[in-house]
C-alpha cells in the first residue's frame, strides 16, 4: 500500500464534537468487545489497584533513600510497566504553560490547524489518526506530533507558530524532560545489572530521539461505545506522559483488568516502551494501556516519547542474554521498527510480538 497519504479523509474529532452530533459516527464505534465496560473508569481505582508513585526526591537522597527509590523503579518496571513520578525536577509553572498553550492551540480556529496536516509519511503535524489501514475502526482522539531531537529530524517549521510561546515554551519543557528520562534511564540500566550509562548510550548518547504527541481527547456523545485510544504498547523507550488531574481517561492493562490511572498533582505517569523491554530481554515490560473517552469534559494529554536514534539498531544486551535466558527479539533498526508501526496502527503488543518473526 501506498502509505504517504490518509486512506480517506481526515475529520478532526474536535469538530465532530463540536458540531452537537448527539450519535457519534459508524466509523467510531468499536466491535463489543472492544468496548470499555461502563463502569470500569468512573468509579476509581478498581479492585483497590493503583500504579506506584514514587519519589524521585530519594535519588538523592542518603543511601538507604536512594537504593528504596531504585528498588521501586525497578518494581514497577517490571511488575507495571508503569510508574507516577513526584519531586522529578521539572517545575510546576512550565508544567502548566505547557498545558495552558497547547491547550490554546487546540482552541484556534480550525482552518489555521488544518494548515498543519499531517500525512502518514512523518506523521509530523495536526492529525487524527494511526495507522493507514482504510477500514479501521477510528479513536476519538486529535493530536499534534513533532520531534524534538535529533536535530536532524526537528522541523520547528512544522510546530505551530501560534501561541506564540508554543515554540520556545515546548523546546524548554523538552530540554527539561531530557534530564528526568537521563536519570530514568540510568537507574533501569543498574537494575539489569549494567553500567548506569548503558542504556542512554543505546539510545545514541548525546544525540537520543524524543518526539511528542500532544492528544486531544474531546467530549465524546457515546463514550461507552468507542475509545480515546485503543490498546497498545509504546513502540519506544521511555513515556512520560503528563495528563489532566480532573479529567481521567487513560487505563493501565493488568491481567486481564484495566487499572485506572489517577493523576497524582505535579505527577507525571511513566512507561517503559517495547525498546526497553527488548534490550532489557522482557525483564521490563512495555505494558498495553488506552484511553477512554468521556461526555462531560474535555481531556488534553502531552506525551513526550524518548527514543533511540532512529538509524540505531536494538536488540538484547549481550550482557542479559545466556543460555537459560536466549534472546527474545531479533535486532532491528529503531527507525525500521518506528515504520512499522506507524502503519499498522495501535492493536495492543501485535507489534511487538511481531517483532519476534522479523
Ligand atoms: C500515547 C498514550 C495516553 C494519554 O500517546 O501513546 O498512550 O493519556 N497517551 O493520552
Ligand atoms: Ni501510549
Amino acid at each position: 500500500m501506498d502509505s504517504q497519504e490518509w486512506p480517506v479523509p481526515v475529520v478532526p474529532v474536535q469538530y465532530l464534537s463540536e458540531s452537537g452530533l448527539t450519535e457519534i459516527p459508524a466509523n467510531y464505534v468499536k466491535p463489543p468487545s472492544e468496548r470499555p465496560r461502563a463502569v470500569s473508569f468512573l468509579d476509581g481505582p478498581e479492585q483497590g489497584l493503583e500504579i506506584p508513585v514514587i519519589d524521585l526526591g530519594g535519588l538523592v537522597g542518603d543511601s538507604g533513600e536512594r537504593q528504596a527509590t531504585m528498588q521501586a523503579i525497578w518494581d514497577a518496571s517490571k511488575e507495571w510497566g508503569f510508574f507516577q513520578v513526584v519531586n522529578h525536577g521539572v517545575s510546576l509553572d512550565l508544567v502548566e504553560r505547557m498545558t495552558k498553550v497547547w491547550k490554546e492551540f487546540f482552541h484556534l480556529p480550525m482552518e489555521e490547524k488544518k494548515a498543519y496536516a499531517n500525512s502518514p509519511k512523518t506523521y509530523e503535524g495536526y492529525g487524527s489518526r494511526l495507522g493507514v489501514e482504510k477500514d479501521a475502526i477510528l479513536d476519538w482522539t486529535d493530536y499534534f506530533f513533532f520531534h524534538l531531537y535529533p536535530d536532524s529530524e526537528k522541523n520547528l517549521e512544522k510546530w505551530p507558530l501560534r501561541p506564540e510561546i508554543l515554540r520556545g515554551t515546548t523546546e524548554e519543557y523538552g530540554r527539561e524532560l531530557v534530564k528526568v528520562c537521563g536519570v530514568l534511564l540510568k537507574v533501569l540500566s543498574v537494575g539489569l545489572g549494567l553500567d548506569e550509562g548503558y542504556l542512554q548510550k543505546m539510545f545514541g548518547g548525546d544525540d537520543i530521539g524524543a518526539c511528542m504527541r500532544v492528544g486531544l481527547y474531546p467530549k465524546c456523545p457515546q463514550p461507552e461505545l468507542t475509545l480515546g485510544l485503543s490498546p497498545h504498547s509504546d513502540y519506544g523507550g521511555l513515556t512520560v506522559l503528563l495528563a489532566d488531574e480532573r479529567v481521567k481517561g487513560l487505563q493501565i492493562r493488568k491481567g486481564d483488568v484495566w487499572v485506572p490511572v489517577q493523576s497524582a498533582p505535579g505527577a507525571f505517569t511513566v512507561n517503559v516502551g517495547d525498546q526497553i523491554q527488548v534490550i532489557s530481554n522482557s525483564v521490563y515490560r512495555s505494558v498495553e494501556h488506552r484511553v477512554i473517552a468521556n461526555s462531560s469534559e474535555e481531556r488534553l494529554s502531552l506525551a513526550f516519547f524518548y527514543n533511540p536514534r532512529g538509524d540505531l539498531p536494538i536488540g538484547p544486551a549481550p550482557e542479559l542474554v545466556t543460555p537459560h535466558h536466549p534472546p527474545l527479539y531479533p535486532t532491528i533498526m529503531f527507525g525500521e521498527y518506528r515504520w512499522y508501526v506507524r502503519k499498522l496502527g495501535l492493536h495492543g503488543k501485535l507489534a511487538l510480538e511481531s517483532l519476534k518473526a522479523m
